[in-house]
């Protein structure tokens, strides 16, 4: 497998808590962790292999480092790439906008001739309406510390074996 780079935004920490988690899971030298604010698209272009994590805010929307972010990847050829992507959210509090981030992450990523894999199964959530979810799957791995704090070691450890499996 070929380094993968860890891309995130957090405003309290949650998503830089797992990203480092996610990190430790992979190996420590087999993963960089970056926070977006500190980078940039030729950043992204060094890694063949990426995750990004964003945490949602306001009703569905992006988290504010990661906000500005987009445009870097929208900017960057990401041709070839595998790309996975996390989310930290409150499926109790915002069960109509359920880790969107990780939706608004994917739609950026549709037509940049990237590869997005991680997809999760739903059955352990609990929410009603969510941009992560794309014919009946979650494209993308949702985190929720407030309301399952105790899954969140687990559903790590899984789904970095899974990406083990795709990288490249
Ligand atoms: C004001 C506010 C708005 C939020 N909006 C959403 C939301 O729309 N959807 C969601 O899934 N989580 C929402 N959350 C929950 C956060 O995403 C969650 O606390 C997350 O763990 C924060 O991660 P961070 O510390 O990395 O920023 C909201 C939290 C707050 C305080």
């Amino acid at each position: 497998m070929e380094k993968v780079g860890i891309f995130y935004g957090s405003s309290t920490g949650n998503t830089e808590t797992a990203a480092n988690q996610i990190q430790q899971e992979l190996g420590t030298d087999m993963a960089d962790v970056k926070e977006v604010s500190d980078a940039s698209a030729n950043d992204l272009e060094t890694y063949s292999n990426i995750i990004f994590g964003a945490s949602t805010w306001g009703v569905g929307d992006m988290q504010d480092d990661f906000d500005v972010f987009l445009s870097e990847i929208e900017n960057a050829n990401l041709e070839g790439k595998k790309v996975a992507i996390f989310g930290l959210g409150d499926q109790d509090t915002y069960p109509d906008s359920f880790v969107d981030a990780i939706g608004i992450i994917y739609e950026t990523l549709e037509g940049k001739g990237c590869e997005v894999i991680g997809q999760v199964a739903k059955e352990s959530y609990s929410y009603d309406v969510s941009k992560a979810e794309i014919n009946g799957e979650l494209i993308g791995l949702p985190l929720d510390e407030e309301n399952q704090g105790n899954l969140t070691n687990e559903r790590i450890k899984n789904w970095v074996q899974q990406l083990k499996g795709q990288f490249n």
